[in-house]
Protein backbone atom coordinates (compact mmCIF):
# COMPACT_ATOMS: atom_id res chain seq x y z
CA UNK A 1 0.00 0.00 0.00
CA UNK A 2 1.15 3.29 -0.73
CA UNK A 3 2.12 6.18 1.59
CA UNK A 4 1.95 9.76 1.23
CA UNK A 5 5.04 11.03 0.67
CA UNK A 6 6.42 14.47 1.28
CA UNK A 7 7.76 17.13 -2.04
CA UNK A 8 9.74 19.78 -2.48
CA UNK A 9 8.51 22.44 -5.21
CA UNK A 10 11.14 24.51 -6.62
CA UNK A 11 10.08 27.12 -9.67
CA UNK A 12 6.92 28.42 -8.84
CA UNK A 13 6.15 30.28 -11.96
CA UNK A 14 3.88 30.01 -14.49
CA UNK A 15 3.68 26.63 -14.83
CA UNK A 16 1.96 26.70 -11.75
CA UNK A 17 -1.26 27.72 -12.92
CA UNK A 18 -2.26 24.51 -14.34
CA UNK A 19 -0.63 22.43 -11.84
CA UNK A 20 -2.52 23.88 -8.58
CA UNK A 21 -5.44 21.74 -8.75
CA UNK A 22 -3.85 18.22 -9.22
CA UNK A 23 -1.63 18.60 -6.30
CA UNK A 24 -4.29 19.62 -4.03
CA UNK A 25 -6.06 16.60 -4.81
CA UNK A 26 -3.20 14.56 -4.51
CA UNK A 27 -3.27 11.18 -1.78
CA UNK A 28 0.42 10.15 -2.10
CA UNK A 29 2.75 13.43 -2.94
CA UNK A 30 2.26 16.47 -0.91
CA UNK A 31 4.38 19.37 -1.24
CA UNK A 32 5.60 20.69 1.92
CA UNK A 33 7.85 22.91 1.03
CA UNK A 34 8.16 25.62 -1.98
CA UNK A 35 10.93 27.84 -3.30
CA UNK A 36 11.48 30.58 -5.74
CA UNK A 37 14.14 32.99 -6.00
CA UNK A 38 11.33 35.35 -6.53
CA UNK A 39 9.94 34.95 -2.41
CA UNK A 40 7.13 36.73 -3.76
CA UNK A 41 5.71 34.05 -5.91
CA UNK A 42 7.05 31.03 -3.65
CA UNK A 43 4.79 32.64 -0.72
CA UNK A 44 1.79 33.18 -3.70
CA UNK A 45 1.72 29.33 -4.82
CA UNK A 46 2.46 28.28 -1.35
CA UNK A 47 -0.82 29.78 -0.08
CA UNK A 48 -2.59 28.08 -2.71
CA UNK A 49 -1.54 24.44 -1.73
CA UNK A 50 -0.89 24.96 1.72
CA UNK A 51 2.67 24.33 1.77
CA UNK A 52 5.80 26.43 4.00
CA UNK A 53 7.56 28.97 1.51
CA UNK A 54 11.42 28.63 2.27
CA UNK A 55 14.21 30.98 2.35
CA UNK A 56 17.19 29.25 1.18
CA UNK A 57 17.04 25.69 -1.22
CA UNK A 58 19.00 23.90 1.06
CA UNK A 59 15.97 23.43 3.51
CA UNK A 60 14.92 21.28 0.96
CA UNK A 61 17.65 18.98 0.41
CA UNK A 62 18.30 18.84 3.50
CA UNK A 63 15.26 17.76 4.99
CA UNK A 64 14.70 13.80 5.15
CA UNK A 65 11.16 13.82 5.27
CA UNK A 66 11.36 15.51 1.53
CA UNK A 67 11.23 12.40 -0.86
CA UNK A 68 10.86 13.96 -4.48
CA UNK A 69 11.87 17.72 -5.73
CA UNK A 70 9.65 19.23 -8.28
CA UNK A 71 12.17 21.01 -10.34
CA UNK A 72 9.95 23.53 -12.58
CA UNK A 73 12.67 26.27 -13.04
CA UNK A 74 13.47 27.02 -17.22
CA UNK A 75 15.57 24.59 -19.06
CA UNK A 76 18.74 26.20 -18.21
CA UNK A 77 18.82 26.54 -14.52
CA UNK A 78 18.33 22.90 -13.72
CA UNK A 79 22.22 21.46 -13.44
CA UNK A 80 22.70 22.87 -9.98
CA UNK A 81 19.13 21.32 -8.96
CA UNK A 82 19.73 18.16 -10.30
CA UNK A 83 23.08 17.53 -8.64
CA UNK A 84 21.70 18.41 -4.94
CA UNK A 85 18.64 16.51 -5.47
CA UNK A 86 20.98 13.36 -6.71
CA UNK A 87 23.47 13.79 -3.77
CA UNK A 88 20.43 14.27 -1.36
CA UNK A 89 18.78 11.60 -2.86
CA UNK A 90 15.37 13.08 -3.79
CA UNK A 91 13.43 11.59 -6.74
CA UNK A 92 12.93 14.58 -9.04
CA UNK A 93 9.99 15.45 -11.62
CA UNK A 94 10.59 18.37 -14.04
CA UNK A 95 8.53 19.57 -17.34
CA UNK A 96 9.42 19.85 -20.88
CA UNK A 97 12.11 20.79 -22.33
CA UNK A 98 14.36 18.63 -20.31
CA UNK A 99 17.37 20.58 -21.24
CA UNK A 100 17.63 23.31 -23.50
CA UNK A 101 19.44 21.42 -26.24
CA UNK A 102 20.95 17.54 -26.08
CA UNK A 103 23.89 18.34 -24.93
CA UNK A 104 22.51 20.05 -21.25
CA UNK A 105 19.94 16.76 -21.02
CA UNK A 106 22.32 14.31 -21.54
CA UNK A 107 24.19 16.02 -18.71
CA UNK A 108 20.97 15.89 -16.38
CA UNK A 109 20.11 12.45 -17.54
CA UNK A 110 24.19 11.36 -16.76
CA UNK A 111 23.04 12.69 -12.90
CA UNK A 112 19.82 10.99 -12.40
CA UNK A 113 20.10 7.39 -14.49
CA UNK A 114 20.33 4.34 -12.19
CA UNK A 115 20.42 6.84 -9.04
CA UNK A 116 17.37 8.57 -9.03
CA UNK A 117 13.91 8.26 -10.11
CA UNK A 118 13.28 11.42 -12.92
CA UNK A 119 10.40 12.11 -14.52
CA UNK A 120 9.45 14.90 -17.12
CA UNK A 121 6.14 15.90 -17.50
CA UNK A 122 4.93 16.70 -20.94
CA UNK A 123 0.73 17.68 -21.63
CA UNK A 124 0.06 14.77 -22.54
CA UNK A 125 0.88 13.33 -18.97
CA UNK A 126 -1.96 12.39 -16.80
CA UNK A 127 -4.13 13.18 -19.82
CA UNK A 128 -7.36 11.16 -19.78
CA UNK A 129 -8.37 11.45 -23.60
CA UNK A 130 -4.96 10.75 -24.82
CA UNK A 131 -4.70 7.89 -22.51
CA UNK A 132 -8.33 6.59 -24.26
CA UNK A 133 -6.49 7.41 -27.55
CA UNK A 134 -4.17 5.16 -26.88
CA UNK A 135 -5.75 2.14 -25.43
CA UNK A 136 -8.18 2.13 -28.61
CA UNK A 137 -5.42 2.14 -31.42
CA UNK A 138 -3.29 -0.63 -28.75
CA UNK A 139 -6.67 -2.71 -28.95
CA UNK A 140 -6.42 -2.65 -33.19
CA UNK A 141 -10.02 -2.24 -33.36
CA UNK A 142 -9.69 0.68 -36.23
CA UNK A 143 -6.11 0.17 -36.92
CA UNK A 144 -3.04 1.73 -35.89
CA UNK A 145 -2.27 5.37 -35.67
CA UNK A 146 -0.86 6.35 -39.69
CA UNK A 147 -1.03 10.14 -39.70
CA UNK A 148 -1.01 12.51 -36.68
CA UNK A 149 -1.12 16.10 -37.78
CA UNK A 150 -1.52 18.98 -35.44
CA UNK A 151 -0.85 22.57 -35.79
CA UNK A 152 -0.34 25.37 -33.12
CA UNK A 153 -1.06 28.78 -33.34
CA UNK A 154 -0.51 31.25 -30.59
CA UNK A 155 1.49 34.39 -29.55
CA UNK A 156 5.32 34.03 -28.73
CA UNK A 157 5.55 33.73 -24.52
CA UNK A 158 5.87 37.26 -23.24
CA UNK A 159 5.68 36.58 -19.79
CA UNK A 160 9.09 35.62 -19.51
CA UNK A 161 12.70 36.76 -21.57
CA UNK A 162 14.35 32.75 -21.56
CA UNK A 163 11.65 31.25 -24.05
CA UNK A 164 12.07 32.60 -27.01
CA UNK A 165 16.40 32.61 -26.52
CA UNK A 166 17.33 29.55 -29.00
CA UNK A 167 20.76 29.28 -26.34
CA UNK A 168 17.96 28.80 -23.22
CA UNK A 169 15.09 27.17 -24.95
CA UNK A 170 15.29 26.52 -28.51
CA UNK A 171 12.52 28.13 -30.66
CA UNK A 172 8.72 27.58 -30.90
CA UNK A 173 8.97 23.91 -31.48
CA UNK A 174 11.67 23.21 -28.45
CA UNK A 175 9.32 25.41 -26.24
CA UNK A 176 5.67 24.03 -27.34
CA UNK A 177 5.53 21.67 -30.43
CA UNK A 178 7.91 19.60 -28.61
CA UNK A 179 4.31 18.65 -26.69
CA UNK A 180 3.05 16.98 -29.59
CA UNK A 181 6.19 15.53 -30.97
CA UNK A 182 6.31 13.39 -27.67
CA UNK A 183 2.41 12.34 -28.25
CA UNK A 184 2.79 12.01 -31.51
CA UNK A 185 5.60 9.43 -30.27
CA UNK A 186 3.38 8.11 -27.38
CA UNK A 187 0.19 7.04 -30.16
CA UNK A 188 2.07 5.83 -32.93
CA UNK A 189 4.32 3.62 -30.87
CA UNK A 190 7.08 3.46 -33.46
CA UNK A 191 10.60 4.20 -34.03
CA UNK A 192 11.02 7.45 -35.71
CA UNK A 193 12.82 6.43 -39.00
CA UNK A 194 13.13 9.95 -40.85
CA UNK A 195 12.82 14.06 -39.55
CA UNK A 196 12.40 17.11 -42.02
CA UNK A 197 12.78 20.06 -40.38
CA UNK A 198 11.94 23.48 -41.58
CA UNK A 199 12.48 26.63 -39.34
CA UNK A 200 11.29 29.91 -40.95
CA UNK A 201 10.99 33.94 -40.02
CA UNK A 202 7.83 35.70 -41.21
CA UNK A 203 6.72 38.46 -38.70
CA UNK A 204 8.62 38.35 -35.74
CA UNK A 205 12.19 39.84 -34.52
CA UNK A 206 12.75 37.12 -31.77
CA UNK A 207 16.21 35.65 -31.47
CA UNK A 208 14.27 32.79 -32.16
CA UNK A 209 12.82 32.33 -35.89
CA UNK A 210 9.35 32.26 -35.77
CA UNK A 211 7.65 29.21 -37.62
CA UNK A 212 8.52 25.65 -37.38
CA UNK A 213 7.60 22.55 -39.00
CA UNK A 214 8.88 18.59 -38.36
CA UNK A 215 7.37 15.79 -40.42
CA UNK A 216 8.26 12.49 -38.62
CA UNK A 217 8.40 9.07 -40.71
CA UNK A 218 8.11 6.24 -38.47
CA UNK A 219 9.01 2.46 -39.22
CA UNK A 220 5.85 1.30 -39.13
CA UNK A 221 4.84 3.91 -42.01
CA UNK A 222 3.01 6.43 -39.84
CA UNK A 223 3.82 9.67 -40.20
CA UNK A 224 4.06 12.87 -38.04
CA UNK A 225 3.51 16.04 -39.55
CA UNK A 226 3.67 18.91 -36.19
CA UNK A 227 3.65 22.81 -37.30
CA UNK A 228 3.58 25.85 -34.97
CA UNK A 229 3.77 29.54 -35.78
CA UNK A 230 4.28 32.28 -33.50
CA UNK A 231 4.40 34.83 -36.54
CA UNK A 232 0.39 36.18 -35.75
CA UNK A 233 0.07 38.51 -32.91
CA UNK A 234 -2.86 36.65 -31.87
CA UNK A 235 -3.98 38.30 -28.67
CA UNK A 236 -2.77 38.07 -25.07
CA UNK A 237 -5.12 38.67 -22.05
CA UNK A 238 -2.28 38.79 -19.44
CA UNK A 239 1.34 39.47 -20.60
CA UNK A 240 2.57 37.72 -17.32
CA UNK A 241 1.68 34.02 -17.98
CA UNK A 242 0.14 31.88 -20.37
CA UNK A 243 -2.77 33.06 -20.91
CA UNK A 244 -3.60 33.78 -24.97
CA UNK A 245 -5.17 32.86 -28.08
CA UNK A 246 -4.19 29.54 -28.72
CA UNK A 247 -5.36 27.75 -32.30
CA UNK A 248 -4.73 23.85 -31.55
CA UNK A 249 -5.84 21.88 -34.62
CA UNK A 250 -5.49 17.84 -34.38
CA UNK A 251 -6.02 15.51 -37.43
CA UNK A 252 -5.82 11.79 -36.20
CA UNK A 253 -5.97 9.17 -39.31
CA UNK A 254 -6.34 5.46 -38.61
CA UNK A 255 -4.46 2.65 -41.27
CA UNK A 256 -7.79 1.30 -41.63
CA UNK A 257 -9.08 5.15 -42.59
CA UNK A 258 -10.83 6.04 -39.42
CA UNK A 259 -10.98 9.47 -38.59
CA UNK A 260 -10.70 10.51 -34.91
CA UNK A 261 -11.47 13.17 -32.67
CA UNK A 262 -12.21 14.47 -28.86
CA UNK A 263 -15.65 15.64 -28.53
CA UNK A 264 -18.26 16.04 -25.57
CA UNK A 265 -21.66 14.13 -25.86
CA UNK A 266 -24.50 15.13 -23.62
CA UNK A 267 -21.60 16.71 -21.47
CA UNK A 268 -19.38 13.70 -21.38
CA UNK A 269 -16.32 13.65 -22.97
CA UNK A 270 -15.79 10.57 -25.48
CA UNK A 271 -13.10 10.34 -28.34
CA UNK A 272 -15.29 9.43 -31.33
CA UNK A 273 -14.20 7.50 -34.61
CA UNK A 274 -15.68 8.28 -38.22
CA UNK A 275 -15.40 5.85 -41.41
CA UNK A 276 -17.89 6.91 -44.01
CA UNK A 277 -20.90 6.39 -42.01
CA UNK A 278 -19.86 4.12 -39.63
CA UNK A 279 -19.34 5.53 -36.05
CA UNK A 280 -17.92 4.37 -32.85
CA UNK A 281 -17.48 6.15 -29.60
CA UNK A 282 -15.97 5.83 -26.14
CA UNK A 283 -16.37 7.71 -22.95
CA UNK A 284 -13.54 9.12 -21.25
CA UNK A 285 -13.59 8.43 -18.21
CA UNK A 286 -11.20 10.32 -15.26
CA UNK A 287 -7.76 8.20 -14.46
CA UNK A 288 -7.51 6.84 -11.20
CA UNK A 289 -4.57 8.68 -10.50
CA UNK A 290 -3.54 12.36 -10.69
CA UNK A 291 0.38 12.43 -12.75
CA UNK A 292 2.09 13.26 -8.97
CA UNK A 293 0.18 10.07 -7.31
CA UNK A 294 1.15 8.19 -9.97
CA UNK A 295 4.64 9.27 -9.78
CA UNK A 296 4.52 8.46 -5.85
CA UNK A 297 2.94 4.65 -6.52
CA UNK A 298 5.35 3.83 -8.95
CA UNK A 299 8.10 5.13 -6.91
CA UNK A 300 6.91 3.22 -3.72
CA UNK A 301 6.24 0.00 -5.92
CA UNK A 302 9.73 0.22 -7.60
CA UNK A 303 7.87 0.19 -10.71
CA UNK A 304 8.87 2.31 -14.52
CA UNK A 305 7.92 5.69 -14.43
CA UNK A 306 5.35 6.31 -17.42
CA UNK A 307 6.84 9.43 -18.06
CA UNK A 308 10.70 8.59 -17.32
CA UNK A 309 13.63 11.09 -18.98
CA UNK A 310 14.55 8.27 -21.27
CA UNK A 311 11.71 9.04 -23.21
CA UNK A 312 12.42 12.43 -22.84
CA UNK A 313 15.88 11.89 -24.28
CA UNK A 314 14.17 10.41 -27.40
CA UNK A 315 12.67 13.69 -28.02
CA UNK A 316 15.92 15.75 -27.40
CA UNK A 317 17.73 13.70 -29.62
CA UNK A 318 15.53 14.01 -32.25
CA UNK A 319 15.17 17.63 -32.03
CA UNK A 320 19.12 18.17 -32.05
CA UNK A 321 19.15 15.71 -35.66
CA UNK A 322 16.18 18.10 -36.92
CA UNK A 323 18.22 21.30 -35.81
CA UNK A 324 21.22 19.87 -37.12
CA UNK A 325 19.53 19.39 -40.62
CA UNK A 326 18.88 22.96 -41.27
CA UNK A 327 21.23 25.18 -43.47
CA UNK A 328 20.71 28.57 -42.80
N1 LIG B 1 3.93 28.27 -18.44
C1 LIG B 1 3.35 27.25 -19.08
O1 LIG B 1 2.23 27.34 -19.60
C2 LIG B 1 4.07 25.94 -19.16
C3 LIG B 1 3.35 24.82 -19.63
C4 LIG B 1 4.00 23.59 -19.71
C5 LIG B 1 5.33 23.49 -19.34
N2 LIG B 1 6.01 24.59 -18.92
C6 LIG B 1 7.43 24.43 -18.56
O2 LIG B 1 7.62 24.75 -17.19
C7 LIG B 1 8.95 25.25 -16.99
C8 LIG B 1 8.86 26.60 -16.29
O3 LIG B 1 8.15 27.48 -17.13
P1 LIG B 1 7.32 28.74 -16.57
O4 LIG B 1 6.40 29.16 -17.67
O5 LIG B 1 6.80 28.44 -15.23
O6 LIG B 1 8.49 29.80 -16.45
P2 LIG B 1 8.53 31.16 -15.59
O7 LIG B 1 9.58 31.99 -16.19
O8 LIG B 1 7.14 31.70 -15.47
O9 LIG B 1 8.94 30.65 -14.14
C9 LIG B 1 10.19 30.11 -13.85
C10 LIG B 1 10.42 30.35 -12.37
O10 LIG B 1 11.64 29.71 -11.99
C11 LIG B 1 12.27 30.57 -11.04
N3 LIG B 1 13.69 30.24 -10.97
C12 LIG B 1 14.66 30.43 -11.90
N4 LIG B 1 15.83 29.95 -11.45
C13 LIG B 1 15.60 29.43 -10.23
C14 LIG B 1 16.42 28.79 -9.26
N5 LIG B 1 17.71 28.56 -9.49
N6 LIG B 1 15.85 28.40 -8.10
C15 LIG B 1 14.52 28.62 -7.88
N7 LIG B 1 13.72 29.22 -8.74
C16 LIG B 1 14.24 29.62 -9.91
C17 LIG B 1 12.00 31.98 -11.54
O11 LIG B 1 12.16 32.95 -10.52
C18 LIG B 1 10.55 31.82 -12.02
O12 LIG B 1 9.62 32.14 -11.01
C19 LIG B 1 9.58 25.33 -18.38
O13 LIG B 1 10.35 24.19 -18.62
C20 LIG B 1 8.37 25.36 -19.31
O14 LIG B 1 8.65 24.88 -20.61
C21 LIG B 1 5.40 25.82 -18.81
Amino acid sequence: MAELLKAGLIGCGDYLRWEIDDLNSNTYLKVKYTFDLDHGKSRRIAGKINANPVDAVGEIFDDPEVKVVMIFTPPWVRKDLFRKAVESGKHIITTKPFGSNLEDAEELYGMVKDRVNCAVYYGRTGNAHVEMIKKILDSGEIGHLALYKEDWLHHYPVWNDWATDPEKNGGPFMDAMIHNLNKARYLIGSQVKNIHYFSDNFAQSLKCRDTEFMKLDFENGAAAYLFITWAADLEVFDPTGNDRVHYGIQQLITSEGWYITEEEQDGIPVIRAVKERKVKTWEVGPLSHTKYDQFSINLQEGKPQAADASDAITDMQIMDAAVKSLSY
